[in-house]
This record gives structure tokens, sequence and C-alpha cells, in this order.
């Protein structure tokens, strides 16, 4: 076991310490009393920054990282720059493993935040590229002296930075739940929301919403383009969720999905975010009644997504042709 870095620690815990409180705000919406949590407030920008300062204080306070260690990690994006943005200021280099979906920003980003960038190009059979990103991450442990992998699939401090940051706030926010939709990759934040939800809001549905291609829930893994939710495994944290229903929704509902909320909120955000935005809709159309509160994460924002998602040039290349109202060409 190596030496607890003390200094290392005192960064890890003021990084922690200094998250911002990211705000809940109400959507109006036919038959439901809709509130989005923006998770795009976080300083990368993404919900991902709460697994990630999570598993990086808990691996330095372990003794697993220290300022001689180099961190790897397989992601399609997100997750990588929320590394690449607390490593760097903790001082610990990073070596992100992407593949070629990840988005044209995200990473000019990394390689500015990192000196070394692994690119995988070859599929890996299963319509994806997370099992070539694995093998390149095996490969780098066994290359690299001093290595902390955090393995976000598996790691239980990812879910539990939802746990305590994420699901915390939403519910010092939000008096009654009744529904949060939560869309999984790794499973880390449905994980977390879902096992605090059913501490303090026991009678609360968590509806998952996954997308065609992903072998999340049973589904043979298929090829899928936009990256954030969906998996060609089924990763071990959703093992342990607490899930009321699963919603699959198409790539297609994706695209849809954000240019609604674009349209109908104001909201810009990215594909995970549209997909469970078109859940939401679906599932409460031509609902009459009392209003449920319903709630869900805004995950990322939409700019990342502006060449791809909200350009109909490459919607009409890559997926079934939809028709859309006020977006780019
Ligand atoms: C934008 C976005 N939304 C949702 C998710 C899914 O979250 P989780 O991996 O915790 O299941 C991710 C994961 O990468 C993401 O990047």
């Amino acid at each position: 076991m190596a030496r607890i870095d003390a200094t290392l620690l005192d960064r890890a815990d003021a990084l922690l310490r200094e998250l911002p409180v990211t705000r809940v705000v109400r959507l109006p919406h036919p038959g439901i009393r809709l509130h989005a949590k923006m998770e795009s407030e976080n300083r990368t920008g993404s919900s991902k920054d709460r697994a990630a300062i999570w598993i990086l204080r808990e691996a330095v306070r372990r003794g697993e990282i220290t300022r001689d260690t180099t961190v790897v990690e397989s992601s399609s994006g997100n997750f990588a720059l929320s590394l690449a943005s607390f490593l760097d200021a903790l001082g610990v280099p990073f070596v992100p493993v992407l593949d070629p979906n990840v988005n044209a920003a995200t990473e000019r980003t990394l390689r500015r935040l990192c000196a070394r960038v692994e690119k995988v190009t070859e599929p890996d059979g299963t319509g994806g590229y997370l099992l070539s990103r694995l093998a390149r991450v095996a490969r780098l442990r066994a290359e690299l002296p001093d290595v902390y992998w955090p393995d976000q699939y598996a790691n239980p401090d990812g879910a539990r930075g939802h746990y305590e940051l994420t699901a915390g706030e939403l519910l010092a926010d939000l008096g009654r739940i009744d529904y949060l939709f939560v869309g999984v990759g790794t499973g880390a934040t449905i994980n977390g929301l879902s096992r605090r939800l059913g501490v303090a809001r026991p009678d609360a549905k968590v509806v998952a919403v996954d997308v065609d291609g992903s072998a999340i829930f049973g589904a043979p893994p298929a090829r899928r383009l936009i990256p954030g939710i969906g998996s060609s495994i089924r990763p071990p944290l959703v093992d342990t969720a607490r899930i009321g229903e699963v919603l699959v929704l198409s790539e297609v509902d994706e695209v849809a999905g954000c240019r609604a909320l674009l349209r109908e909120h104001g909201i810009y955000a990215g594909g995970s975010t549209g997909c469970v935005y078109a859940a939401i809709t679906q599932y409460f159309a031509g609902r009459t009644g009392p209003e449920p509160v319903v709630a869900f994460l805004c995950a990322d924002g939409g700019e990342p997504y502006a060449d791809t998602v909200y350009a109909d040039g490459w919607v009409a290349e890559h997926l079934t042709p939809v028709v859309t109202k006020g977006a780019n060409a």
C-alpha cells in the first residue's frame, strides 16, 4: 500500500468543498410538475464531476494515488474531462483512452490538459469501442510503473459521489419527488441517486433511460453514435441500483428530445438529456389528474454536440432523417 500523500489529500478535499451546487429549475410542462437539475453547471460542464472527484479523493485517502502516480481511464468524453481537470489541479498526470465517437471539442480540451492521449480506432465486435478501450487501458497499466485506474464502470466511489452530492442537493431542493428519470451509461448516477431516494423517498419511482444498441438491460449490443448513455456491457453498478422501470429509446428520439428541450424550455443540452426528456414526454403524454413531481438531470450542455445532434446534415447522414424545426444545418 502506497503512503498517503497529505498535501494531495488537502488539495483533493479542497476541490471537493469547492464544487458548485447546481440549480434545480422548474420547467412548465403539461400534466406534470417538471424539474431539471442543471449538472451542466459543474466545473467541467457535466454530472461526471461528482463521480470523478469522489473517486479521486477516496483513492488519495487510501494512498492509491500519490504525485508519482499516473491515472489511466477509458471514457467516451465527459468522465475524462472531469478527471483531466481535477488531476491537472492536483498535479497528477492523466492518460485518457478515447474512441472515435468522442466530441471534437472534448478531444481538443483533453489534448490541452493531458500530455498523452490514447485513441483506439478498432471497433470491438459489439458495434462499440468499449472493449477496445479497456484492452488499451490494460496495456497501459502493464506498461507504466505506478498506475491508478478509476474503473468507472465498477467503482462504488463514483456512485457514492452521486449519493452524497447530486442526490443530497436534489433532496434539499425538492420536498417531494414522485418520479426520477435517469440516463444510464456506467450506472454510477442511477446507482447513487436511486439508493439515496430509496432511503429518503421510498415511494419515488426511478425510471432508467437507455438507448437502442445498448446492452445494459439485456439487448444485444449494436452500433451507437451519440456518446453519453448506453453501454456495450452491463455495468455491475446497475445490478445494485433501485430501478422501478426501464425505457429504451432510439438515437433519433435522442435528437428529437434535444431539439424539443431547446425549443420548449430554452435548455441546450447533450444527447443523454434529450433522450431523458423524450422519455418523460412520451411517458406522461396525455396524462390528466393530479400532477406528479418529476425530476431529471441535465447531465451536460449542448455545445459539444453542435456538429452532431444539432446538425441536420450529420443527422441526415448518420441517423434516419427526422423532421426538425429551428435547428442548425
Ligand atoms: C452526458 C452523460 N449523461 C449520462 C451519462 C450516464 O451516467 P452514468 O455513467 O453515471 O450512468 C453519462 C456518462 O458518461 C454522460 O456523459
